[in-house]
């Protein structure tokens, strides 16, 4: 994910569209870029801004590790708001500790592409764990509390450039605190930017119940120029019913 035009440097003009949709939150537009090079590549453009490609997709699986790390137990229920090109939905598939994968995606048309197996991190993927469902990540941690281990939100391009107005309140503190109750005791938020983000780290971390609030820093290099996105993560306090505390992190 990258702000508009970076990431289009150095490529030839071997675009193809793969689909193109609009609807009530705009156009959506998948298309396959071939650089001088050879390579192929997948980018995803939502309501005209550039949302991301694939060209390095770490960041992205980043986002699911780093939640997973910080979850204790089994059985892990997670949200992943929302689906993108499927890195951050395939990565916590790899977890054998998750049980069950919500990912909630605004856009009906890429879910229907996701089927099609138009996206290569979950084609041929068939796992009873992955509910793919069309929604807006807010209305479904409204819906949800104490219901997840894991939320793992990557909607924008970060809070400080977002790409639905609609989605500010998701950072504010009572959309985070609704993100927060949505969690298990224990369980954890993880929100994926594209700047550091210290506002967002420190009203995370003024949300009643939240513990353990930290950012975590992730440097990227691609067309030659480096890039610092982040991962902002926070506990919320207390513990998995049947876990027993190890360590005593937390106030729970
Ligand atoms: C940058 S992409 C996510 C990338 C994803 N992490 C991946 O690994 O490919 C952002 C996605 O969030 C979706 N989105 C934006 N606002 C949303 C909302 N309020 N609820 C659900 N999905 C939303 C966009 O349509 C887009 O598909």
């Amino acid at each position: 994910m990258l702000p508009q035009t970076a990431g289009m440097n150095g490529l030839a003009d071997g675009i193809r569209d793969l689909g193109r949709a609009s609807g009530p939150h705009g156009e959506v537009l998948l298309r396959r870029r071939t650089t001088d090079d050879g390579e192929v590549h997948l980018e995803l453009v939502v309501d005209g801004v550039f949302a991301m490609d694939d060209v390095d997709t770490s960041t992205e699986r980043l986002l699911a590790a780093a939640a997973l790390s910080r979850c204790t137990g089994d059985g892990l229920q997670v949200l992943v708001g929302g689906l993108g090109l499927g890195w951050t939905a395939a990565t916590v598939l790899t977890d054998p500790r998750a049980a069950g994968v919500d990912v909630v995606e605004l856009q009906p048309a890429l879910v229907g592409w996701a089927a099609r197996g138009l996206l290569p991190s979950l084609a041929g993927v068939s796992d009873r764990r992955l509910r793919l469902r069309v929604g807006d990540v807010a209305a479904a941690l409204a819906a949800g509390p104490g219901r997840w281990d894991a939320v793992l939100l990557d909607i924008d391009n970060g809070p400080g450039f977002l790409v639905h107005e609609s989605n500010a309140p998701l950072y504010r503190p009572p959309g985070l605190a609704t993100a927060l109750t949505a969690l298990r005791p224990g369980g954890v938020l993880a929100i994926w930017s594209s700047d550091p983000a210290p506002e967002l780290l420190a009203d995370l971390a003024a949300v009643t119940g939240a513990v353990d609030a930290e950012q975590v820093l992730l440097p990227v290099e691609r067309d030659g120029r480096r890039y610092e996105y982040a991962v902002v993560l926070a506990r919320r306090a207390g513990q998995r019913s049947g876990q027993r505390s190890v360590g005593g992190t937390g106030r729970g």
